[in-house]
């Protein structure tokens, strides 16, 4: 006889994983939109980070549709190496540095060890479970992309954020370094997520003024903890400025701070599904690099073995055959002009209509300013309009939204910051 249920809550799963949402905020709001839109209402669905065409179809690359026909099938189907295979790894890295091998991308390169993982969140996920304590903070700025929070929870981890925004509009460099210290004060050691250029949610990407004014933070907060610093390059190769700017910034920190990269194949190559990314960690001490390699294969081999064999070996052929490297970058060019002329349409009517948003230098999304984001986002969504909300703001995504639902995008908005008493 199997017991009675008499609580139907039972105690079998953990009590940290039982009050939780299984589905994503986004990916739930994107399935309302979808299922409105496929009883007929006609809707303007800007809430999912995929880059569609203009006639809502994912855009693809078809340098990476002719990188997979080269990938022998038989070697797609084997197991990849449990860190991934090496010329993936070499392949990532030569992309992250640049081939030219000089000054602080040298360095950097032979300070580099490099793990696969499935796509940037993989990344995010070994950052947080090898160089935080259980208990300890992750610290971000107040805008982020939500999953952060997700993974730092599933890892028995918090999140802290700081300001993001000074009241000049610039990145809070102040308001990070306190954060920093109160982060290096209670746990004697900080892991910092920076996601530049091209910040989700905000399209906000780190100018010279803000890297200096940074870096003296940095330093400063590395001499008094044990400091290691995340980039998150999800959207970096879809910036107006050069996607590699943040090693001259960064290097001087190597010696005194680890520095990680995610890197993510999902935007870059337009390969969402793929899950195709690597997790770079420089490291100048020799025999400290070798210990968050091992460190690094261990997380791996515990949680998810290995990754996509068969997406790694297309995008490996992807970044290291000139011709189709060559290929990847000019379509990826007609990407980014497809985003410009729509940030271009979206900024010039939002000015118009009195909307308040970062200064957006790049990435999928822009984000408007509103004293009550909820209530915005539902005010949209009564008038079929979808965007995501986050806090005291909401996230349009602009690379799923067509020039032809711009206009109505931004009348909607308009109504809708209003009636969240903006
Ligand atoms: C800011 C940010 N970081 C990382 C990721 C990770 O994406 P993926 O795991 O597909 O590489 C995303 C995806 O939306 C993102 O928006």
């Amino acid at each position: 006889m199997t017991g009675r249920v008499t609580d139907p809550r039972s105690r079998r799963l953990i009590a940290r994983q039982s009050d939780l949402r299984g589905d994503d905020p986004i990916f739930a709001l994107n399935a309302e939109a979808a299922r409105r839109s496929a009883a007929g209402e006609d809707v303007v669905n800007s809430t999912l980070g995929a880059l569609l065409d203009e006639e809502l179809r994912l855009a693809t690359l078809g340098a990476v549709t002719e990188a997979y026909r080269r990938v022998p099938v038989e070697r797609g189907a084997g197991y990849a190496p449990i860190g991934g295979p090496q010329a993936f790894l070499e392949a990532v890295l030569a992309d992250l540095l640049g081939s030219s091998s000089q000054g602080s991308g040298n360095e950097l390169a032979r300070s580099a060890v490099a793990v696969a993982t499935p796509g940037g969140t993989g990344a995010l996920a070994l950052a947080v479970s090898n160089f935080l304590e259980p208990g300890d903070s992750l610290l971000t700025s107040s805008y982020y992309w939500s999953p952060y929070g997700t993974i730092a929870a599933h890892a028995g981890r918090t999140l802290a954020t700081f300001r993001m925004f000074a009241q000049s509009g610039r990145f809070d460099v102040e308001a990070l370094g306190a954060a920093l210290e109160q982060s290096g004060a209670r746990q004697g050691r900080s892991l910092l997520f920076l996601n530049t250029p091209c910040h989700n949610p905000t399209g906000y990407s780190l100018d010279d003024q803000d890297w200096s004014a940074l870096a003296g933070v940095l330093a400063s907060a590395a001499a008094r903890q044990e400091l290691t610093v995340l980039l998150d390059l999800a959207y970096s190769r879809y910036g107006a400025g050069d996607p590699r700017d943040w090693v001259r910034h960064l290097a001087p920190l190597l010696g005194r701070a680890t520095l990680l990269v995610a890197w993510s194949a999902s935007k870059a190559f337009a390969q969402y599904g793929a899950r195709v990314g690597a997790c770079v960690a420089f490291e100048a001490d020799a025999r400290e690099r070798e210990r968050v390699r091992a460190a690094l294969g261990a997380s791996c081999r515990g949680t998810w073995s290995n990754c996509n064999h068969l997406g790694m070996l297309a995008i490996t052929e992807c970044l290291s055959d000139p011709e189709l490297s060559a290929r990847a970058e000019r379509e990826r060019g007609e990407l980014c002009a497809l985003l410009a002329r729509r940030v271009e349409l979206f900024t010039h009517l939002a000015r118009g209509a009195r909307l308040v948003h970062p200064r957006y230098a790049g990435g999928f999304f822009v984000t408007v300013f509103t004293p009550d984001a909820e209530r915005t986002a539902e005010h949209l969504r009564t008038r079929g309009v979808f965007v995501v909300p986050v806090a005291g703001a909401v996230r349009v995504a602009i690379c799923s939204t067509p020039l032809g639902a711009i206009p109505r995008l931004v009348e909607a908005l308009a109504a809708g910051v209003r009636a969240a008493g903006g």
